[in-house]
């Protein structure tokens, strides 16, 4: 599918407040969220595809003991000094284009009731319009050519419009699932959606992953929504309550998709991103052929 016309919408969200419990210790006192990536966070990558999209404002929900993310896109005049004073002029660069990657807000999400409430938590910032939302532990290949195409459909169809990969068969309990009927390459209408459904009760194998083109209506979805599995508020239920009100379209997108939220996963990032960076790409490629053969 060719990218048209690109809707404008002017606001992201990027839910960034839960506990991540999954690398405890290290998040006792660090957020998720500030993991590297090589030698960027990891909600950087999502920061950097908001802004490629033209949005004007990135809201990002967080917590307590978040801070380090607040100062890692604020400026820092003493660091830039010191580079300064040092001649560093490429840092120095790449220092002050982190500070004006776009306009960021924080909202405190006061309880973890789940990623459906952390979305609501921005509905006075987001007010009434379309807005991406971002799960930054999700890191796309593609990121700004998925979220395009989802913007020409959701242009195209004034609708909301969920990303979606084919699991295999096994996959399908860890995610958010789809029934839907495919209306043109790639594109699907949502028809019912099943949050991390048993192994051979999925209604298919399309499971939603971490973006989404949102119309203003999922938050008073939100807002009816009980809380579900674990007993908290899931998007994914607010998504099927809006779904009976209004079409929802998935895309189906390429390219690699990776899981930066569990240890395994993020290592399994890191070494992906690592054999994809020119500087250090070739040796890491003979440091783990080496350590393969051992
Ligand atoms: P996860 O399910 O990965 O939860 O949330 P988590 O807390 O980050 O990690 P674990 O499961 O404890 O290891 C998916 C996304 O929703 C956000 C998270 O920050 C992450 O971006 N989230 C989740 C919130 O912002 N608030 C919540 O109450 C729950």
């Amino acid at each position: 599918m060719a990218v048209r016309t690109v809707a404008r919408i002017r606001k992201a969200v990027i839910t960034a407040a839960g506990w991540g419990t999954r690398f405890l210790p290290v998040t006792k006192s660090q957020p998720k969220e500030m993991l590297p990536l090589l030698n960027k966070p990891l909600i950087q990558y999502s920061v950097e595809e908001a802004a490629a999209c033209g949005v004007d404002l990135v809201v990002i929900i967080t917590s307590l003991g978040k801070r380090a993310m607040e100062d890692y896109f604020d400026r820092s005049f003493e660091l830039e000094q010191m580079l300064e004073r040092q001649g560093k002029t490429e840092l120095l660069d790449e220092i002050r284009r982190l500070s004006s990657l776009a306009d960021i807000c924080y909202v405190r999400q006061k309880e973890q009731l789940g990623l459906g409430h952390a979305v609501l938590t921005a509905k006075n910032v987001v007010g009434d319009e379309p807005f991406i939302l971002f799960l930054p532990d999700d890191i796309f290949e593609h990121g700004e050519l998925v979220l395009k195409q989802m913007l020409a459909i959701h242009e195209r169809h004034r609708s909301s419009v969920i990303s979606v990969r084919e699991v295999a068969e096994e996959e399908v309990s860890r995610y958010g699932i789809i029934k839907a009927k495919k209306v043109a390459e790639r594109v699907y209408e949502v028809q019912d959606l099943v949050e991390k459904p048993k192994v051979g009760e999925a209604p298919s194998r399309l499971a939603i992953m971490g973006r989404y083109v949102l119309r203003p209506e999922i938050f008073a979805a939100i807002e009816s929504t009980p809380p579900g599995r674990n007993g908290e508020i899931q998007i994914t239920d607010a998504l099927k309550r809006l779904g009976q009100k209004q079409p929802i379209y998935a895309y189906e997108f390429d390219g690699e998709l990776y899981d930066a939220g569990t240890l395994l996963g993020w290592l399994k990032t890191t070494v992906a991103l690592g054999l994809k960076d020119p500087v250090i790409g070739s040796e890491l490629r003979d440091y783990l052929g080496d350590q393969l053969r051992d």
